[in-house]
């Protein structure tokens, strides 16, 4: 009779050393949420432990990020004023403009990531620019983004990431990028995402609710594996420097599929509903909070080098490197 692996299982610095899957804090990346006014800390009631920062408080998450050896996040803003063309992404001086260039004078050492999408600011809380029977017209959309990550380039951003999910949106930022000189800015496609309640709690930190129908028609339907890939396939064809999977952990297969076919840097975005999720359940008891590292183990062992985690600040603390 052989025990397979017991003997090995037994001693914890063996297990350690044979451990095939370690997460580091430089997979991690911490999602920031930038408003307009001044002196706002305020906590988002459906992202406990997360708050809207004003750029004069912006300080805070910088100083513990640099704390827990955090050194990437990705930027989404809250702003008063929302048009059909949703302008204050575009204006130079927008407020996720200003929060690249105040978090680059803070510590430079912290690479920033501006997701590129137009629902946060748009009146209607759509992804695009809307034709008149309400449908988004793709290709008007791409010249919006074009001069949304145009602007985030001139603020001094170190990487875009469209999340919008138009067709030809990588291309679009690629050219607009390179014609302006930007030819070294990454751009990180959410190649595969997919339309899903997992969502909520987002909508409510950024104020990207749709007024009238919902997302379907651009990002994708959850019974479809080969379209995801079809979709991953398209944003590498058209430039993307790094390919995401959002969310995570209900797409794992699809982190893993991605991962054995194509040979590029891949991201996975474990979003708001599955922090929402996690924490409540922990808070109530129900499941003890190492299940939190063992979510990130997961999505990390299905094949994505890069995690975009709500708890990035948090597991930080259980890491070493
Ligand atoms: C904007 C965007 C969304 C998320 C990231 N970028 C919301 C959406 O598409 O509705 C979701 C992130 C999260 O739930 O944490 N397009
Ligand atoms: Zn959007």
């Amino acid at each position: 009779m052989f025990y397979r692996g017991r003997r090995l299982r037994r001693n914890s610095t063996i297990r350690s050393m044979l451990q095939e899957t370690k997460l580091y804090k430089s997979d991690l990346i911490l999602p920031i949420f930038v408003c307009e006014g001044e002196n706002i800390f305020q906590e988002i009631t459906s992202l406990k432990g997360h708050y809207h920062y004003s750029i004069d408080n912006l300080y805070k998450i910088v100083d513990q990020m640099k704390k827990a050896g955090i050194l990437s996040c990705i930027l989404f803003g809250i702003v008063e004023h929302k048009d059909a063309c949703g302008s204050e992404a575009y204006n130079d001086n927008g407020i996720i403009q200003q929060a690249i260039r105040k978090i680059k004078e803070l510590n430079n050492d912290i690479y920033v990531i501006a997701d590129v999408c137009m629902c946060e600011y748009t009146d209607h809380g759509h992804c695009g620019i809307l034709d008149d029977d309400g449908n988004v017209n793709n290709d008007e959309t791409l010249k919006y983004l074009s001069k949304i990550a145009l602007s985030y380039a001139k603020a001094g951003v170190d990487m875009v990431a469209p999340s919008d999910m138009m067709d030809g949106h990588i291309l679009a930022l690629r050219n607009i990028l390179d014609e302006n000189g930007f030819t070294n800015l990454p751009i990180m496609g959410y190649s595969a995402k997919f339309a899903s309640a997992y969502y909520g709690p987002f909508r409510e930190a950024a104020h990207s609710t749709p007024s009238f129908g919902d997302r379907q028609s651009y990002q994708m339907d959850y019974h479809n594996g080969q379209e995801a890939l079809r979709e991953v396939e398209a944003d590498i064809n058209e430039g993307a420097d790094i390919i995401m999977v959002k969310p995570a952990m209900a797409y794992l297969d699809i982190i893993k599929e991605v991962n054995l076919n194509y040979n590029m840097p891949l991201c996975a975005y474990q979003v708001s509903g599955e922090y929402a999720m996690l924490v409540s359940a922990v808070d109530q008891g129900l499941m003890n909070e190492s299940v939190i590292m063992e979510s990130l183990i997961a999505i990390k062992r299905a094949g994505a080098q890069l995690i975009i985690t709500y708890f990035a600040l948090d597991v930080a603390k259980e890491l070493n490197s």
